[in-house]
């Protein structure tokens, strides 16, 4: 056993405040009094935010993530744009950065860019002192460690000439596996954390500052290319789940089968587990589809092509679900839907947060609109920027405003939505959506009205004595004479 404490660990620095590095060091900094947590963006409106009085407006949107900044924050929690005084005075520093899927040049379309963590990499050389521990939180194709590496060599130090301070590093791997939503959840009580490496004395300090929190039979430590490999093969093995249920939800709407039911069925075999089973409207999120198009890349880089065929086939499924509802939906209006007035309930890609990154809504409200319909969208949480950000300022107009040419409108008024409105469609699963009054929103409806349900929230009977037809995603449809 290493006599190494975690007790030299002063000062932690995180390169990123997103999604993963903010919650992430949130948790560390209200686990481990002892450390300085100095989270860094070079965003300097997200660090403004983070650090702003208005606890509801943090960047990022994760149920008790508020309470946690409020206790910790100025404490031993800072969020600061200094990011050269952050590493110089860490002990450890965390990349995450974002690493999206390359849009040109070598590997497009499927490779991550990595140019973030390649800067961030120097970044970290040319400011660290003395011996410093670098983790990659940010997901990243298998053997990105061996790049970090090559590039810090160059600003290593072994020298202790007089005037000469030495300067060293080692990587580590130590994947994020928080899901939105529940991301304090997850990271408080992980079902595993995976630390990747070789400098044991490394290894160690980091297993050590886990178990401030974590049970050590809960700490797997691996060599750096399985922890990479894991962390992509997780989140295939998730997304290829969620493709097969998908899959069997347009056979269960043909067959006359509830895909609720065979869920229930095949998740209570203890083998197969019951999780992850819900069908809906195709999987979104940062994670899923650019971790599959890392795995493809990489089995085609390896020559191992039967492999890559088979796990982009999980995203090719995933691609004709959300493009089979759209399709439904404009069939139901006999091909035609231009002005019609229709609500999409959600834009972001899960419940219980506001990133809209590949969420389903996206490419379903640029199908519609596309077909001429007049969408009014709702969300809880997600802004009228975002939407705007991704489905273009073009089609953006006024509530109610009728165009034959396709347009949208934002509320956060679900009665003023569906007034006058032809159909809904839910696309993502927020709670506020199950406690819909039917009966009072169906009075608001032009008739024929219908509700598209792709998450399977609603029952027949919620829709009783209402004159709304229904068609649920793995059930098919349920008309009202
Ligand atoms: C993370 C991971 O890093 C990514 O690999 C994983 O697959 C998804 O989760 P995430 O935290 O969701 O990314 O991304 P994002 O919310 O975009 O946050 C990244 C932050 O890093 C941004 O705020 C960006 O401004 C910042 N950044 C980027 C830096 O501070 N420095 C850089 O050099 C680049
Ligand atoms: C995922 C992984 O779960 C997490 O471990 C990893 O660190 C990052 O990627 P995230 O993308 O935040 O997390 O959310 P997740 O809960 O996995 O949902 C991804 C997508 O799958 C969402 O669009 C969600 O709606 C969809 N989904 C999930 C379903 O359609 N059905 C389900 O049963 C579960």
């Amino acid at each position: 056993m290493s006599k190494i404490s975690d007790d030299k660990i002063k000062n932690i620095c995180c390169l990123g405040a997103g999604y993963v590095g903010g919650p992430t060091m949130v948790v560390l900094a209200d686990r481990c009094p002892k450390i300085n947590v100095f989270v860094t963006d070079i965003n300097e409106k997200k660090i403004a935010e983070w650090n702003s009085k208005d606890y509801n407006n943090l960047p990022v949107y994760e149920p008790d993530l508020d309470r946690l900044v409020k206790k910790n924050r100025g404490k031993n929690l800072f969020f600061t744009t200094n990011i050269k005084k952050a590493v110089e005075n860490a002990d450890i520093v965390f990349i995450s950065v974002n690493t999206p899927t390359k849009t040109k040049g070598l590997g497009a379309g499927y490779a991550s860019d990595l140019k973030w963590v390649e800067s961030s990499a120097r970044l970290v050389g040319e400011f660290a002192q003395g011996h410093t521990i670098i983790v990659e939180k940010s997901t990243v194709p298998v053997r990105t460690a061996e790049l970090i590496k090559k590039i810090i060599k160059n600003f290593t130090r072994t020298n202790t000439k007089v005037n000469i301070k030495p300067k060293t590093f080692s990587v580590l791997s130590s994947p994020e596996f928080l899901a939105e939503g529940t991301a304090i959840k997850d990271l408080e009580k992980p079902d595993r954390v995976l630390i990747g490496g070789e400098d044991k004395d490394s290894l160690h300090i980091l297993s050590l500052i886990y178990q401030n929190w974590i049970p050590k039979e809960k700490i797997f430590l691996t060599n750096l290319w399985s922890s990479e490999l894991s962390k992509l093969t997780s989140n295939a093995f998730l997304a290829q789940r969620l493709s097969s249920i998908n899959a069997i939800s347009a056979l269960c709407e043909k067959s006359g089968a509830d895909v609720n039911e065979v869920s229930k069925a095949i998740g209570a075999d203890t083998r197969i587990g019951s999780k992850f089973l819900n069908a809906g409207p195709g999987f979104g999120g940062s994670c899923f589809q650019k971790d599959l198009l890392n795995l493809v890349y990489l089995c085609r880089f390896y020559n191992i092509d039967e492999a890559a065929n088979y796990w982009e086939k999980v995203i090719e499924l995933n691609e004709w679900q959300k493009d089979r509802i759209s399709k439904l939906i404009i069939n139901v209006f006999f091909g035609t839907i231009t002005s019609k007035k229709i609500v999409l309930l959600g834009f972001s890609f899960k419940p219980n947060t506001n990133d809209v990154r590949e969420s389903p809504a996206i490419s379903i409200a640029l199908e519609l609109i596309e077909n001429g319909a007049n969408l009014v969208i709702h969300d809880p949480k997600v802004t009228e920027n975002q939407i705007t950000e991704n489905i273009g300022p073009n089609k953006r107009n006024s509530l109610n405003c009728e165009s034959t040419d396709g347009s949208w409108s934002f509320t956060r008024n679900i009665e003023e939505a569906f007034t006058n409105a032809d159909a809904g469609v839910i696309i993502t699963e927020w709670e506020d959506y199950y406690k819909l009054d039917w009966l009072k929103i169906s009075n608001f409806m032009r008739k024929p009205s219908w509700i598209f349900d792709s998450r399977g929230t609603i029952s027949e009977n919620d829709l009783n004595g209402t004159e709304i037809n229904l068609w649920k995603v793995g059930k098919g449809f349920s008309l009202k004479k």
